[in-house]
């Protein structure tokens, strides 16, 4: 049974929380803005006598102290804890139960980076529903997910969690993912509330390292971190998660200038906000606040709704806040309803329970592996395909050699941010070939090298699967002899290749680039056997590649390609299907590049914007948005509408691309766009609109775009405002941010 979507109108939904807030006393109302992680499922090492965090728990439950709960998956759990709280509290309100829905909860999508790259916000859209069915059949109404934080510099770990460097691209698959998650509407049946992270700039750290500061000019901010920020909240999330870091010098969580002017005044966002994982009581740890009772007033008045938190709330310190007049009633109440009004949309009050029986049922849905299996195939970017050597004609195969420790790891496949999955139904790239070719072609399988280890502990050792142990007896030079003895016995050789699942992610940023322990003797060792080589990066980061770039034919980026990850690469690479992804960053040389971005400023000398270096070239390895297929395009015809307009106008360009290759194949069509003088310096180019087509063998396709004031007009680093200038404009269009084919029209004063 589906639950009936809540058909509140607006007016009712304010009826219903002023009805109840008056009610409500004010430790009561901090309760409603407490949200406690309930870790029933690992071990709680305690003190003698003390009680266990879930224990802790519940007894906020009894006394009403508890709004929220996350990390529950199973649902009679989630119905045994919904009943303590409602029982918990005078009036009856459920609790709303939140979880990490970041790329699927047992179906695993590929990771979001990924899914960025398919450049196809249809997918994307379909894969976050997928996600959403299956977390509310179990109970879960509310995903901390999309992460729509840019990353500029790839050693963040959390680059992977996002869309990459670009704020059009990260616009668009920010919409498609809340669309997915909440579809047409807050409260619909089998969906969840999106909930948009980390607000803002917390990929900008320091040095990419995770957690550490950002410092981004207000120009940056609101031409790049903003926008993607903006396009989840105009598609309706319901909530919004705080960063970690210090902003410009601010910690987030107790940022009002972020939380209240721009995210609420300006961004127009009326949903409630929650802080990340203990990040009221770190205003402490910021030395921001004096102590948790400073620390949750500063959070609450700067718009920091709701209190994430293991343990000791500083939230609980809300009713002396009020008390001693730190924190008026109004900014109380104006947090209460916010939390209360998305629980009356989510018709919590009629159907507080899930439905045990269906959950099961709907977590095995055949129809949900089939869309992880295309957004798999759709996200895999073609990095080189020399002599085409790619698609593999299975019928010319007798053997095939399958390499490297990640071509069989079912956990790395579906990458980090996973906790319900299945690994025993999980494809890995070698099941995924087996499967492919049947029994008449050899397939046998050599890990080379060891499975690196992390070197520091993840905080997600606690999940057993996320830190693999080497084999004891496992002989490293051994191994790569009988790898490369494999290979040079095998008509075409298939190496795996990347990071394993738990060196990205939060908490994983690295100084180095590099693939990890000795993979690229590994490759140069299989390479050398002369048996042609397919090598597959499995990633959430560019990687260095310079070698294999030059070395190795044929490079496909697969990803963590998630659940059916295997058959999607298997589809690949004998061509049931043709790569149509596109790179949503741009690929550095060596780590020693970043930050490298495409859409920087002309800035002085920019002929020679490729020799910033003396010791390497200053272009990416691999330019944004770039990516091969099997297909073979050629750009035409591009046209402009008109070669000038007012300020206030639009132009259409269009522009015809045709597959001259004979199979057929889809192409991400990109329209780049530069102003040559205005109030302030323009980018050389800036993604202002992008559309995947599908082109049959010989055939063309014309696409169209609008370029009006809203591709035109940026915040103004000279003005402080928003501005379109008079100008003269360029647009490309083409595959790539190095698109070529370009036509020039004129701003002219209003
Ligand atoms: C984590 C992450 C955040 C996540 C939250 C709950 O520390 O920063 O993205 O949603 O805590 O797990």
């Amino acid at each position: 049974m589906t639950q009936q979507p809540s058909m509140t109108s607006d007016a009712d939904v304010r009826a219903r929380v002023e009805s109840l807030l008056t009610e409500l006393t004010t430790p009561e109302k901090a309760g409603q803005l407490t949200q406690y992680f309930y870790l029933g499922f690992i071990r709680n090492e305690v003190a003698d006598g003390a009680p266990s965090q879930p224990e802790l728990v519940e007894a906020a439950l009894t006394r009403g102290g508890v709004g929220s709960l996350l990390f529950l998956m199973d649902p009679a759990e989630i119905n045994r804890l919904q009943r303590l709280t409602i029982e918990g509290n005078r009036l009856d309100i459920p609790a709303l139960v939140g979880f990490d829905v970041i790329h699927g909860f047992r179906t695993i999508m590929p990771v979001p980076i990924a899914m960025a790259a398919s450049w196809d916000p249809s997918i994307i859209e379909q894969g976050q529903a997928v996600a959403a069915r299956e977390a509310r059949s179990v109970g879960i109404h509310w995903a901390f997910a999309p992460m729509v934080d840019l990353a500029r510099d790839p050693r963040w770990g959390r680059i992977i969690e996002g869309a990459g460097e670009d704020p059009y691209l990260a616009s668009s698959v920010a919409a498609a993912q809340v669309r997915g998650f909440q579809g047409a509407r807050l409260g619909s049946a089998e969906r969840v509330v999106a909930g948009p992270k980390h607000f803002a700039g917390y990929g900008a750290a320091l040095g990419g390292r995770d957690y550490d500061e950002s410092n981004i000019s207000d120009a940056e901010l609101w031409n790049t971190y903003f926008p993607p920020f903006k396009a989840a909240i105009d598609a309706g999330a319901g909530t919004i998660m705080s960063a970690y870091m210090d902003l410009n010098g601010v910690p987030a969580a107790g940022n009002r200038w972020l939380l209240s002017d721009v995210l609420r005044d300006r961004l127009g966002f009326n949903g409630f906000v929650v802080s990340d994982a203990q990040a009221v009581h770190d205003l402490v740890t910021h030395h921001f606040a004096a102590d948790l009772s400073d620390a949750a007033g500063r959070a609450l008045h700067a718009g920091n709704d709701m209190e994430m938190t293991f343990a000791d709330p500083a939230f609980d310190h809300l009713t002396a806040a009020v008390e001693d007049g730190r924190v008026s009633v109004e900014t109380l109440d104006d947090a209460v309803r916010r939390v209360l009004a998305i629980k009356v949309r989510l018709g919590l009050f009629e159907e507080p329970y899930v439905d045990e029986d269906t959950a099961a049922e709907v977590l095995a849905d055949p129809a949900h592996r089939e869309v992880a299996k295309m957004a798999a195939q759709r996200s895999a970017v073609l990095l080189r395909n020399e002599g085409a050597l790619l698609p593999l004609a299975v019928d010319q195969l007798n053997s095939i050699a399958v390499i490297g420790p990640l071509a069989d790891s079912p956990r790395d496949t579906l990458g980090p941010w996973v906790f319900n999955y299945d690994l025993a139904e999980t494809v890995t790239v070698l099941d995924g070939i087996k499967a492919r070719v049947g029994d008449g072609v050899r397939v046998e399988f050599a890990p080379g090298v060891r499975p690196a280890q992390r070197r520091y502990p993840s905080m997600f050792d606690m999940w057993p699967d996320n830190s693999p142990v080497d084999p004891a007896d496992f002989d490293d030079d051994d191994e790569v002899a009988k790898a490369v003895e494999l290979a040079a016995s095998s008509d075409v050789a298939v190496v795996v290749a990347g990071e394993w699942q738990n060196m990205i992610g939060e908490g994983a940023s690295r100084c180095s680039l590099e693939l990890p322990g000795r993979q690229l003797e590994l490759i140069q060792a299989v390479v050398a056997t002369g048996t042609p080589v397919v090598l597959l990066i499995m990633n959430g980061r560019p990687i260095d590649l310079r070698w294999p770039a030059e070395h190795v034919p044929a490079i496909l980026d697969i990803w963590y390609p998630g659940t059916h990850g295997g058959h999607a690469v298997a589809a690949l690479l004998f061509g049931d299907d043709s790569p149509g992804g596109k790179l949503p960053f741009s690929w550095p040389r060596t780590g020693g590049q970043v930050p490298i971005i495409y859409n920087h400023t002309r800035s002085h000398d920019p002929e020679n914007q490729g020799r910033r270096y003396w010791d390497i070239e200053s272009t990416p390895l691999f330019p944004f948005g770039y990516g091969l297929s099997y297909g073979r395009f050629r750009y035409h015809d591009l046209t402009l509408s008109s070669d000038s307009v007012s300020p206030d106008n639009t132009i259409t360009v269009s522009a015809t691309v045709t597959n001259s290759s004979g199979r057929a194949a889809e192409e991400v069509v990109q329209l780049y766009l530069h102003q040559r003088y205005g109030t302030s310096s323009r980018p050389v180019r800036e993604l202002k609109g992008f559309e995947r087509v599908a082109v049959e063998p010989g055939a063309s396709v014309t696409v169209e775009f609008t370029v009006g004031p809203a591709e035109r007009s940026y915040w103004s680093a000279a003005t402080h405002d928003w501005v379109i200038d008079a100008s003269v404009f360029d647009v490309w269009v083409g595959g790539d941010s190095t698109a070529g084919l370009q036509a020039t029209f004129t701003v002219t004063p209003a």
